[in-house]
């Protein structure tokens, strides 16, 4: 590749950016708090994400991407623009081109909105690869071995599956059930079992400390603050490992069943592959204590936990970038241009 290509993860939860000098150089929140009438950001990455839900007049604080797809173009466009200055591979003299991970089958408008924005934040080139494909790569499966190999990433707002053989995806889902659907779950818990309403942070921080995916793994326990259901009052509860298994393992079950349907249709001596090595796990959510195990036991398949499991898609999009033959069949990048 003549061009050197910087690589963007732009995840629903977080963003992550590799250049060839300095890997993975950034890991941050996709956020951004905006000035409402200059249109200036104000707070970026983990500062805007604290203030969620939080602003004074005249600031507001968004999450861009949901569901693994932009949501908010301008706000996307400017906080990747922050983001590729802070890390100087933006400036008056340097434009970068731009590799991203985008989730499998996305629309062509959605496509389109992706890489208007990455050009939109001073890119000079654009061109995308699907993240699950970046994720097996940066998993360490030998995605251009005709044996077949599995990859499942759970991330925040997607999970998506894929069976990956001689360098090419073989079946694929992509559907936006994850870490945020946890959270949401965990949520109804509280309110239809203790009358608690509790927010989006406060589940996401108990799922964290406590969660657990599987029933009998014993964590501490936490104090869940929140809201009083019918009286409004300020209101507290004990929660426990076993009520966040309770909330989440429909939707772990649901994912379960997302895994084996990607499965289907495979052609036999793939599928026989799958079976004997079952499949490697990664995304953020992998980090859920059990979460293996309960998918091992609803897929009946063997599951390798990745290492950094959330640093998978952008590592593999560095090792993409860096050897040109991971590349393989049918992932010919399609380079948007500025010029
Ligand atoms: N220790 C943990 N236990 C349970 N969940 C966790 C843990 N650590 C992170 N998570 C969850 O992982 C998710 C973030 O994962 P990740 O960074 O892979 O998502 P993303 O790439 O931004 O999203 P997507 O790929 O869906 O667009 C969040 O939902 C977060 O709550
Ligand atoms: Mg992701």
């Amino acid at each position: 590749m003549a061009r050197q290509f910087v690589g963007l993860d732009l995840g629903t939860a977080h963003t992550r950016i590799w250049t060839p000098e300095g890997g993975v150089i950034l890991r941050s929140p996709s956020a951004a708090a905006i000035d409402s009438e200059s249109h200036r950001i104000v707070a970026l990455g983990a500062d805007a994400r604290r203030m969620l839900g939080k602003t004074p007049a005249g600031i507001l604080a968004f999450r861009p991407i949901k569901d693994g797809v932009v949501s908010d173009f301008e706000v996307t466009s400017l906080m990747l623009e922050a983001f590729f200055t802070e890390k100087q591979i933006r400036s008056t003299f340097r434009r970068p081109s731009v590799v991203m991970a985008t989730p499998y089958r996305i629309t062509e408008v959605e496509q389109l909105a992706a890489e208007n924005a990455v050009l939109e934040a001073g890119a000079r080139a654009v061109g995308q690869i699907p993240a699950i494909y970046a994720a097996a790569a940066g998993a360490g499966l030998r995605v251009l071995s005709p044996r077949g190999c599995m990859i499942v990433n759970i991330g925040a707002g997607t999970t998506e599956a894929a069976v990956i053989s001689a360098g090419g995806i073989i079946s694929a889902k992509s559907v936006k059930m994850a870490g945020e659907r946890f959270d949401t779950t965990l949520i109804n818990y509280l309110r239809s079992n203790g009358e608690l309403l509790v927010g989006d942070a406060t589940a996401e921080e108990l799922k964290i400390r406590v969660g657990a995916a599987l029933s009998g793994i014993r964590r501490e326990s936490a104090r869940a603050y929140g809201r009083h259901a019918r009286t409004g009052m300020g209101a507290s509860l004990t929660v426990t490992s076993d009520d966040v298994f309770r909330a989440v393992h429909p939707a772990v079950d649901a994912i379960a069943r997302i895994i084996l349907a990607t499965l289907e249709n495979v052609p036999p001596e793939i599928s026989a592959d799958v079976h004997s090595y079952g499949f490697m796990l990664c995304g953020g959510s992998a980090c859920l204590p059990g979460i293996d195990g309960a998918l091992a036991q609803a897929t009946g398949l063997r599951v390798t936990m990745a290492r950094e499991p959330m640093d998978c898609v952008i590592r593999g999009l560095g090792k993409i970038i860096r050897d040109n033959r991971l590349w393989g069949e049918g992932l010919n990048l399609r380079t948007r241009s500025l010029f």
